[in-house]
Order: C-alpha cells, then sequence, then structure tokens
C-alpha cells in the first residue's frame, strides 16, 4: 500500500454503484471497439435522445443576449429561418426577469422570478389556488445544481452525529447511502413489498423504525422515490398515505424525491406536497431537469420545495433558513440550470407553433421511452425465473432474476452479460435489495431497435448461464 494522504474515511467508503466496476469493463470493451448498450444510467441524452429545441433556442439566445437584437431584425425582414417570436420573447423577457444575465452570481436560492414560476408550477400542477394556504411559497423554494444539490443540502442538515438515522427505501438510488455515509450518519432500510408492485404500508415502515430507535437511533426523515429509481414503480396513494401518517406519528419529515413526475406514462401521480396538504409533516420535495422528456442532466438544474419547515433547535431559525445559509457557501446554483428550470416549469406559449412543435418532441420521447418498457418487459416472459413487479415508471425496470448458479451473485450475472452480449446493466446488490434476492437495473433509454436487437441476445444468455 502506498504512503499517500490520509483522506476523510467517510469519503473512501462512500459507493456509488451505477458508475462501478461493470460501466468501467463496458469502456474498455468499447475501446477495443465491441458493440455496447448502454443501459446502466438514466442519462437520456448520452444515449441520443435529441434535446427539446424550444429550451436550446431560448438558453441559445440567454447565453447570447446580442442574438435577440438579431433574430428581431431577421423576422422584420421576412427571413423565414428565423426563431419564433415568442421565443424570443420568452428569452427577452428571461433576461429582463433575472436583471444580471447568466454570467454573473445569483440570489443563493436562485432567481426570484424563477421560484416564483416554480410555485406557480406546483399549485397548477397540484390544482392549488394560488391564494390558498396550501399555495407554494416562492421563498421556500431553493434552485439547485440538479435534484442531488437539494437532496445533499437536506441530508447534510438533518445528520447531526453517529446516531442520526435517515429511513430509506431498499433498493434506493445510492446518492442516499452515499450522502449519509459521507455524513456519518445510520441509513435505516425499509423494505417496500415487491410482490405487490413495491407497495409501502405501515409495517414495512415501522418495523425498521422501531428497531432504529431500540438501537438508539434518532430517525430524523423518511426518502421516498416516486416514481422509484432503481424499481421504476408508481407509488400508490394508499402507500403515500402511509408515508405521510408514519412520518406525522413519529416526527419524521418526508425526502419527496420527484424527479420522475414526467415518467409515468399515462398512469395517475400525484404529488407529496399535494397530499400532506395543511396536515403538519414537514416536507421536502426535489425535481429536476434531468428527467422526464427534457433529459438535461448536463445543466444541472433542480429545485428544492420547503414546507411546514421544522424550526432548528437551539435557535430562532427554521429549516429554509438552514438551506439558504447552506447554499450561500456555494454562492449560487449555475445559471443555465435556473434557467432551464424555468422552461421546464413554464414551456412554450399556448397556441404558438413553437408549442406545436414542443408537444409532438415531448410525446415522441415519452412514447418511445413507454414502448421500450414494454417490449423489455415482454421479453422478461421467455426468461427462466424472472419477474418484474411494479407499474412501468421512470426509466428503469428492476427485474428479480430468479435463482442463479450456486454461488454466483447478481454481480456476476451482469458482468457475464455484458461480456455476452455488450449490455451494461447495474446489479440489485448496487442498490440494496432484501436478502437473498437478486436482481439488476435496466435503464431503457438507449434506442429501440438497439436494445430490440440485444433482447433476445440477453434471453438465450440468462437460459444458458451456467455461472
Ligand atoms: C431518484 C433520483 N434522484 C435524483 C437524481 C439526481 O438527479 P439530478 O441530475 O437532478 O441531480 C437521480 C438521477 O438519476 C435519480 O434517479
Amino acid at each position: 500500500m502506498s504512503q499517500g494522504v490520509k483522506v476523510n474515511s467517510r469519503v473512501l467508503d462512500m459507493e456509488y454503484a451505477v458508475r462501478g466496476p461493470i460501466p468501467q469493463r463496458a469502456a474498455e470493451m468499447a475501446a477495443q471497439g465491441r458493440r455496447i448498450i448502454p443501459c446502466n444510467i438514466g442519462n437520456p441524452q448520452a444515449l441520443g435522445q435529441p434535446p427539446i429545441g424550444f429550451y436550446r433556442q431560448v438558453l441559445g439566445l440567454l447565453e447570447n443576449p446580442a442574438s435577440i437584437t438579431r433574430e428581431r431584425s431577421l423576422r422584420a425582414a421576412g427571413i423565414t429561418e428565423a426563431l419564433g417570436e415568442d421565443v424570443i420573447d420568452i428569452a427577452a423577457a428571461m433576461l429582463e426577469g433575472s436583471r444580471t444575465g447568466t454570467g454573473a452570481y445569483t440570489e443563493s436560492a436562485g432567481f426570484r422570478f424563477i421560484r416564483e414560476a416554480v410555485a406557480g408550477f406546483i399549485d397548477s400542477r397540484d390544482d392549488v389556488a394560488s391564494d390558498s394556504p396550501n399555495a407554494a411559497d416562492p421563498d421556500a423554494i431553493l434552485l439547485t445544481d440538479g435534484a442531488s444539490g437539494g437532496a445533499v443540502y437536506v441530508l447534510e442538515a438533518l445528520i447531526s452525529g453517529p446516531k442520526d438515522g435517515i429511513l430509506v427505501p431498499i433498493p434506493q438510488y445510492p446518492l442516499y447511502s452515499a450522502t449519509i455515509t459521507r455524513c456519518g450518519g445510520v441509513l435505516v432500510g425499509y423494505h417496500p413489498d415487491e410482490e405487490q408492485g413495491w407497495a409501502l404500508g405501515r409495517k414495512n415502515l415501522e418495523a425498521p423504525l422501531k428497531a432504529a430507535v431500540e438501537d438508539g437511533i434518532e430517525v430524523k426523515a423518511i426518502v421516498v422515490i416516486n416514481p422509484g429509481n432503481p424499481t421504476g414503480a408508481l407509488l400508490d396513494r394508499q402507500s403515500m398515505g402511509d408515508v405521510v401518517d408514519v412520518a406525522r406519528e413519529w416526527g419524521l419529515a418526508i425526502i419527496a424525491d420527484e424527479v420522475y413526475q414526467e415518467n409515468t406514462y399515462g398512469q395517475e401521480w400525484c404529488s407529496f406536497a399535494s397530499l400532506i396538504g395543511d396536515e403538519p409533516a414537514p416536507l421536502f420535495s426535489l425535481h429536476s431537469v434531468s428527467k422526464g422528456f427534457y433529459g438535461e442532466c448536463g445543466h444541472r438544474g433542480g429545485y428544492l420545495e420547503v414546507r411546514h419547515a421544522q424550526p432548528v433547535a437551539g435557535t430562532n431559525l427554521d429549516m429554509r433558513d438552514i438551506l439558504v445559509k447552506q447554499a450561500s457557501v456555494n454562492l449560487c446554483p449555475n445559471t443555465m440550470g435556473q434557467f432551464l428550470v424555468h422552461l421546464m416549469v413554464t414551456g412554450p406559449r399556448e397556441g404558438s407553433e413553437t408549442h406545436r412543435v414542443f408537444l409532438e418532441e415531448r410525446a415522441r420521447v415519452l412514447d418511445d421511452l413507454q414502448a421500450k418498457a414494454s417490449m423489455i418487459r415482454g421479453y422478461f416472459d421467455q426468461m427462466a425465473g424472472v419477474e418484474c413487479f411494479g407499474r412501468t415508471g421512470a426509466m428503469y425496470l428492476f427485474p428479480r432474476l430468479g435463482q442463479l448458479p450456486e454461488g454466483k451473485t447478481d454481480f456476476d450475472y451482469c458482468m457475464a452479460l455484458l461480456e455476452e452480449t455488450g449490455l451494461v446493466t447495474v446489479n440489485g446488490a448496487g442498490f440494496g435489495q432484501a436478502p437473498g434476492t437478486h436482481h439488476l437495473r435496466i435503464a431503457f433509454l438507449p434506442p429501440f431497435e438497439l436494445i430490440e436487437e440485444v433482447m433476445p441476445e440477453w434471453v438465450a444468455f440468462h437460459n444458458g448461464w451456467q455461472g
């Protein structure tokens, strides 16, 4: 072992399977010219999904304000390739709303006019009148560098010592386990009921809470991801109600990760904000420009909304003040991400040509995702012992693999599947899973034809794998 610098052991201990040894091996294979089908990560534009034109047209104008004048003159001269008038007007209004454009630091919580737009979006999404006591408050919204930024702020603030716990679903998106490890807290896992479509249920939530309390752990919050990652499953109302009841009775805050709220494929979805209404359950909800039909992962835009902010012990502050304080140390979220959040929550002007094209692009992306998911699910029926539970949501399927050859793990399975077919997946253990079960997560993002080509090879691999 080398005599190197001693680093924070919590950073060393963090794990993030989505970028672990399987994709590393896939990168080596790709470098050797072998075919790779990267179904390991929810990064749509890396896998060929084109950006939504309207977003990029506006962002282009924002980065280069002089082009607004140019585009206006082109339009006045009747040049047909000029951008739509509404696009130019929207960009101009956003620049004016921001006052300082893209190149200056902003308020730590992000541009106020964008936080106002986010509040309007939440109210109209949840069907709440803007003068209702349940209306969203722009001052309780922070724009963040992706949803990850918001989740990290909340966990960093809540975990005050080694006996502080966060209740997290198993399986879970590893941002949560990694951040809890880094903050030195305890991950208290709860197990949704896989065979009931990953439903929650009070027993599943309360059993680990009781065990944690017996171990002297103070559980501060419960994380809920809806639709789920890695399961993709959409929560039913009963499960959501159980979360709210348990949170209230046990004094937990709810961290509602709702980044996949657009990826519901025609099924009903409701936010935790609308469910808790004016009931006193502290809520942190997260949304992002990375997912949905937008897929703008690289732009790192997101927001965190706080409801029923808890007072902070020993101070006259509340959790919202603490989060803004944390944000202020980072100065501000990146401006292009903020502007994209604005576009995500507003969109083009209804009735315009831009709007028509936008709707077409949106439908194309979401229909394609849905078609890929159901095509993959269809192939599971041909794989001995494979079952996939839950309603399809997000960008993932999380099939249970059934019995594996003696001594073999789902990591071995995914590695062998990669070597044999080029299909890159993430093994279930990377997200946590019920003991004795084996899974993998497949993101249904690469082009339909490519996935369709590899599925029969996966079936043959699965049914023939001896380990
Ligand atoms: C459940 C969930 N939450 C948060 C994130 C992070 O999103 P962002 O790119 O907005 O940081 C992801 C990314 O895959 C995710 O799956």
